[in-house]
């Protein structure tokens, strides 16, 4: 049987993880302007995308927090200060604070609330811990694509699609602006980042 809720520590967590969500969201907006500033409009892109997905994990959290309602919750925790001007850098911190939440924080919580008896709490914690490991993968592999100066280019063959236009370029190195809008390269992304382009698995 559930302890009482108001004395459970899953009760903090569920604080804790809105706390941090709420300052993922905020992180990745910041960091959303800094590659758009430098001309990335795609990473920027990302950026915002995953700032929306931290969003809805910060309102799932706030639902299940419901049974609080009008009550002020105290927590203690710590939180990174991922302030670069560096886009590599701002991706390789987020990559890892999605890999500890992915790896420690949500796993205990939701170890913790299977344990008091809080089985949608512990669910919401496991479920939303795999999505912050899709988030890290896609961070760090955007991350390692602009380290390694390939982003843009490539030794063999490859595609990118133009955000703006949607434009799929076919080639070893992306050009200066699109060939068909005439938008800067920054709006091209690798085309296995691209949203809603027919995969190889779906052919
Ligand atoms: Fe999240
Ligand atoms: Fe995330």
């Amino acid at each position: 049987m559930a302890i009482n809720f108001n004395e459970s520590r899953t009760k903090e967590n569920l604080m804790r993880a809105f706390a941090g969500e709420s300052q993922a969201r905020n992180r990745y907006t910041i960091a959303a302007r800094t590659a758009q500033k430098q001309g990335m409009y795609a990473v920027s892109q990302i950026f915002l995308f995953t700032a929306d997905q931290e969003r809805a994990h910060a309102e799932r959290y706030y639902e299940l927090l419901k049974k609080s309602a009008g009550e002020t919750i105290r927590i203690d925790g710590g939180y990174p200060v991922d302030h670069f001007d560096s886009v590599e850098k701002l991706l390789r911190s987020a990559e890892h604070n999605e890999l500890e939440e992915y790896d420690n924080v949500y796993p205990a919580f939701g170890n913790i609330a299977k344990e008091e008896g809080f089985i949608e709490e512990a669910t919401a914690f496991y479920q939303i811990a795999e999505i912050e490991k899709v988030h890290a993968e896609r961070f760090g592999k955007i991350a390692m694509l602009l380290e390694n100066n390939r982003y843009y280019e490539s030794p063999e063959e490859e595609e990118w699609m133009c955000l703006n236009c949607g434009h799929i370029f076919h080639g070893r190195l992306v050009p200066n602006v699109c060939p068909v809008c005439h938008y800067e390269k920054g709006y091209f992304i690798p085309a296995d980042l691209a949203p809603f382009l027919e995969h190889e698995f779906l052919k």
